[in-house]
């Protein structure tokens, strides 16, 4: 089969394509990847080539040694994707250590996977352990709201997921575990990275201060959803600290609980503190 004909790939241009159309992706900003199914890069091997060099992935991750990733090329922006997929995103294998990677198909006419891509396959990898191989999928986005609550609450995990939980009643059964938040760091490196996949062994969302969400899931529409989720109950919040410096009535500790028992879900006492 045909690269762009495998349903995985027409998956990850649509969330692209979604994504810059919400207003998520302004010139390059984001980032997309996929951990591909042994029975899917079978299913492509006739596209695939393997005579490019090794290069750095800039950490390790022996979890990963011989997989292969669907990722968005550095510096393309989300809006072209789906005009000229291969232009714009790529398949890369994972060496046997899980140190180096190399092109397999895509960026056609030149050019590098992800800046994030340390992020990506670190978090990738804590997700795979934790999941027992569910999550295969991590998106990086810029929404602009969950950006603006970043210069206003306390940059603390246990602020923001009640903040979130709080501004849409559905967000708990959406992300039961909380968001963290990874202070300001420079972005493209190790360091960010470690930061963030310490913080995916907890939670499928972390918010990085003035730059913008991870998110991690199953497969597109639900690490999509969460993302939009996110953003949406942010847009909320949003409107109503503009409205007013104070609610009048919110969710309380008690309805949340309540929530959890009939949704079945383990919401963590840290997050329903009285205020
Ligand atoms: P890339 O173009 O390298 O993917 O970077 C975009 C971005 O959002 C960096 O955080
Ligand atoms: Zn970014």
């Amino acid at each position: 089969m045909k690269v762009l004909d495998a349903a995985f790939v027409q998956g990850f241009i649509r969330v692209c394509d979604d994504g810059a159309r919400m207003n998520w992706h302004e010139r390059n900003g984001g980032n997309l990847s996929y951990r591909i199914k042994p029975e899917e890069v079978e299913s492509v091997k006739e596209e695939l080539a393997f005579d490019k060099p090794w290069q750095p992935i800039g950490t390790s991750v022996p979890n990963l040694a011989g997989e292969f990733f669907l990722v968005t090329g550095t510096g393309r922006f989300f809006r072209n994707v789906i005009l000229d997929p291969a232009a714009n995103i790529c398949i890369i294998e994972v060496d046997e250590k899980g140190e180096n990677f190399r092109i397999c198909w895509g960026l056609v006419n030149g050019g590098r996977p992800t800046s994030e891509l340390p992020s990506h396959l670190m978090n990738l990898e804590v997700k795979k352990l934790v999941t027992n191989g569910r999550y295969r999928v991590v998106y990086h986005a810029h929404p602009a709201n969950t950006i603006a609550l970043t210069f206003v609450l306390p940059l603390e995990d246990k602020v923001f997921t009640r903040e979130l939980w709080e501004a849409m009643t559905e967000c708990p059964v959406v992300f039961p575990a909380g968001v963290g938040v990874v202070k300001w760091m420079v972005p493209g490196g190790r360091e960010v990275a470690v930061a963030t996949s310490e913080l995916m062994k907890k939670y499928d969302v972390a918010i990085w201060a003035h730059h913008g969400i991870f998110c991690s899931g199953e497969d597109f529409d639900t690490t999509f959803g969460l993302m939009h989720t996110v953003e949406k109950a942010a847009d909320i919040l949003v409107r109503v600290m503009s409205m007013s410096p104070t609610k009048r009535q919110t969710i309380t500790p008690r309805n949340f609980r309540d929530l959890a028992a009939d949704f079945k879900l383990t919401l963590p006492e840290e997050f329903l503190y009285e205020k």
